[in-house]
């Protein structure tokens, strides 16, 4: 395969909903096909570059656009770039397509109860604790997106479909050929 256009996958979902295993698939499977994209995790992303920031609504979008923004930058280099956080405002996600352009907004779907029973970094039982503050469906809201480019359900489809299905999206797009 060959890349046409660098591309931004943006995924979007709650905390453990699958997106960090998702972004790695992704970045695999277009390594196979001989097309290296740069992964940007919103988890590693905040601890590394910008530990100041918190979760309060203007923070996330803080984080969400300075995210955007790199992504930008990657693709200008001519590398496809996938990111993954929760993002969880509509406004932040539009602004972040305003910044990156070639921007596919995917929605790793996940039942809430499902992510929450998962906890797989303990972090739901915190926030039920009242240990950690406007926590992601806890106690701060996720805008589920409007008009997502693609839904993918990590509870009812292997993430190695999910991965195949952002290829397959990519390729009718015309990003990839
Ligand atoms: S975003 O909302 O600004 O897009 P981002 O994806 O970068 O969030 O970071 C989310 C990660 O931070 C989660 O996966 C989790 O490990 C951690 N985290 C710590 N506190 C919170 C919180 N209050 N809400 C959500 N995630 C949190």
């Amino acid at each position: 395969m060959i890349l046409k256009k660098p591309f931004t996958v943006w995924l979007t979902g709650l905390s453990g909903a699958g997106k960090t295993t998702l972004a790695a698939g992704v970045q695999q499977l277009l390594g196979q096909e001989g097309i290296r994209a740069a992964v940007l995790d919103g988890d590693i992303v905040r601890k590394k570059l910008f530990p100041e920031l918190g979760f309060t609504k203007k923070d996330r979008e803080l984080n969400v656009k300075r995210i955007a923004h790199m992504a930008r930058l990657i693709n200008d280099n001519g590398i496809p770039a996938i990111v993954s956080a929760i993002s969880p405002y509509r406004s932040g996600r539009a602004s972040a397509r305003a910044v990156t352009r070639e921007m596919l907004e995917i929605f790793v779907e996940c039942p809430p109860e499902i992510c929450e029973k998962r906890d797989v970094k303990g972090l739901y039982r915190k926030a039920r604790a009242g240990r950690i503050d406007n926590f992601t469906w806890v106690s701060d809201p996720y805008e589920e997106p409007d008009r997502p480019d693609l839904i993918v359900r990590t509870h009812k489809e292997a993430a190695d479909r999910c991965a195949e299905r952002i290829l397959e999206l990519l390729t009718t797009r015309g990003y990839i050929k």
